[in-house]
């Protein structure tokens, strides 16, 4: 196979950052998309010096117009097809119910769930002319199991996970996988600004759920890799 042709959203820092350099690490294309284009082209630097050729997609996932025109510009890169799309860019926040705020709620949804699916939806036909074709839907143990003030990113990241099983089960027959990626808490920036005790050095590190991501992709392609939930060992 060629080099691996890779769009990670939200490829700017944190958990994207690190499955873009782990892609590039085995020699990727790979389009880093998200809002900030000075984290975006110092990520691209990162992806070059790693051994991949890195290119960056300003994109908001809220925008579809947006998406449409970054997916564009990846595929202009590629020069056609994906092989893998990571649907990782993602927020995160929490409320108590009596709290929960509807234009938050609405843009948790938005960036979380809906976001996915424009990408998806944009980038469909350029990952039909892959060649190992890989769906990875960054969601969260928090998509598998209920915490206190977390109603909305919990619906945000189910709902991600109902999109993932449904699509694993439609394009299985074009020869698409799709995986569901489950981290525990991860040192990221997500945390920035979030009240609570947060002890990040017990945490993830984005590093651990990139690893996992690839150790997926590099399955033999006839492995059902439906879920993979990421946790700290031990
Ligand atoms: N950290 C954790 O504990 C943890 C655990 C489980 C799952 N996750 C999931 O992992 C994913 C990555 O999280 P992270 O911890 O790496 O967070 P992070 O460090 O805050 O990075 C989030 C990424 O998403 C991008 N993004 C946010 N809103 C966007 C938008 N509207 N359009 C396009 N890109 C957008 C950000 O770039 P811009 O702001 O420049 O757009 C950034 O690249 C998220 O889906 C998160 O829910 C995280």
């Amino acid at each position: 196979m060629s080099e691996i042709r890779v769009l990670v959203t939200g490829g700017s820092r944190g958990i994207g950052r690190a499955i873009a350099l782990r892609f590039a690490k085995e020699g990727a294309k790979v389009v880093v998309a998200a809002r900030n284009s000075e984290q975006l082209d110092a990520v691209v630097q990162e992806i070059n010096a790693a051994g991949g050729q890195g290119h960056a997609a300003q994109m908001n996932v809220q925008d579809h117009g947006s998406v449409e025109a970054a997916v564009w510009r990846a595929t202009e890169f590629t020069g056609g097809p994906l092989d893998v799309i990571v649907n990782n860019a993602g927020i995160f926040a929490q409320a108590a119910l009596e709290d929960q705020d509807i234009a938050e709620w609405d843009r948790m949804i938005a960036i979380n769930l809906t976001g996915p699916f424009w990408v998806m939806s944009e980038a469909i036909h350029a990952l039909e002319e892959g060649e190992k074709k890989h769906v990875f839907n960054i969601s969260s143990i928090a998509g598998k199991q209920g915490f206190p003030k977390n109603a909305a990113y919990s619906a945000s990241k189910y709902g991600l996970r109902g999109f993932s099983d449904a699509l694993r089960e439609e394009l299985r027959d074009k020869g698409i996988r799709v995986t569901t990626v489950y981290p525990t808490a991860t040192d990221t920036t997500i945390f920035d600004g979030v009240p609570g005790d947060w002890d990040r050095s017990t945490m993830l590190k984005p590093e651990d759920v990139a690893e996992a991501v690839w150790q997926a992709y590099a399955s033999p392609e006839s492995e059902d890799v439906a879920d993979v939930d990421v946790a700290p060992a031990g």
